[in-house]
């Protein structure tokens, strides 16, 4: 239902072809938003077109940093400026670091960590020339929790979480909101998985709907308000909710 406050607001969701973004995706242009979504696989894109007619997608492969940057500047193109950036692209390889290639290695900080700053610099500074504005980046539990096997993995997400809270510092002055949800397991294919596999082992666990909403929230509070950090977890992991 398109409400007010955030009707024709002007969005570019990264990672918009997997689980969590296709869910923000789908709140955002439920809401009368104007949305560009972005993912690196030509055909999940296309699906995703087909799905939300008026939806803008864009292909970038984040391991590019060029691409990155051409990314930027072309959605910021589409709609004359951008008022939301949803930095959510986001890619998890398990393994002990000794284990893992340089190239998985580099990629996870590459798509992690690196085009969510490159985003943020170029459309952050449209949002402070323009005195509004509100950057999402999705991190995780692994932001704050050492987890053996995943420490490139919360290398990038705890560099996420120190990148979001201090460029948060530097653009509140121009009327810029910066924030990171950081969500507990959540069923998509990340990592691989199956999404109604891990439901079956987990049936209480967070759904990319929940994300979605999370972000919805951040856009609804009022211009005074700005919520920096939101952790998300599942009630109860192991028990299916009655509703
Ligand atoms: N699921 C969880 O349990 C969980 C928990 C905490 C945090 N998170 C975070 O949530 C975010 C979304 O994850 P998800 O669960 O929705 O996983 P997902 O379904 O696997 O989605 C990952 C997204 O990242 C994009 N991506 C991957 N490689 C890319 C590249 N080279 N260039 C550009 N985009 C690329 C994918 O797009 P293409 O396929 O089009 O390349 C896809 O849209 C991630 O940042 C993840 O770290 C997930």
């Amino acid at each position: 239902m398109p409400n007010k406050k955030i009707k024709n607001k002007r969005a570019l969701v990264t990672g918009a072809t997997g689980g969590i973004g296709n869910a923000i995706v789908a709140a955002f242009m439920e809401s009368g938003m104007k949305v560009v979504g972005a993912g690196s696989n030509r055909l999940k894109l296309e699906e995703l077109s087909a799905r939300f007619p008026g939806l803008i997608i864009e292909k970038a492969d984040f391991t590019d940093p060029n691409d990155v940057e051409r990314l930027a500047t072309s959605a910021l193109n589409h709609y004359n400026g951008l008022d939301v950036l949803v930095n959510n692209a986001g890619i998890g390889i398990s393994g002990n670091v000794v284990d893992t290639s340089i190239e998985d290695i580099r990629n996870m900080l590459y798509i992690n960590l690196s085009a969510p700053i490159i985003l943020s610099k170029i459309i952050g500074e449209y949002m402070a020339a323009a005195g509004s504005g509100h950057i999402i980046n999705i991190g995780s539990g692994a932001s704050y929790t050492p987890i053996s096997g995943m420490a490139a993995y919360c290398a990038s997400k705890y560099g996420l979480l120190g990148f979001s809270e201090s460029l948060a510092l530097e653009l509140r002055e121009y009327g810029v909101k910066v924030s990171i949800i950081t969500p507990g397991s959540t069923a998509t294919a990340f990592g691989g998985g199956v999404p109604d596999a891990r439901l079956i082992n987990k049936p209480g666990l967070l759904l990319p709907s929940d994300i979605a909403d999370t972000v919805m929230c951040l856009l609804y509070q009022s211009e005074r308000a700005w919520t920096s950090q939101v952790n998300i977890r599942p009630l109860n992991p192991n028990k299916k909710p009655k509703n």
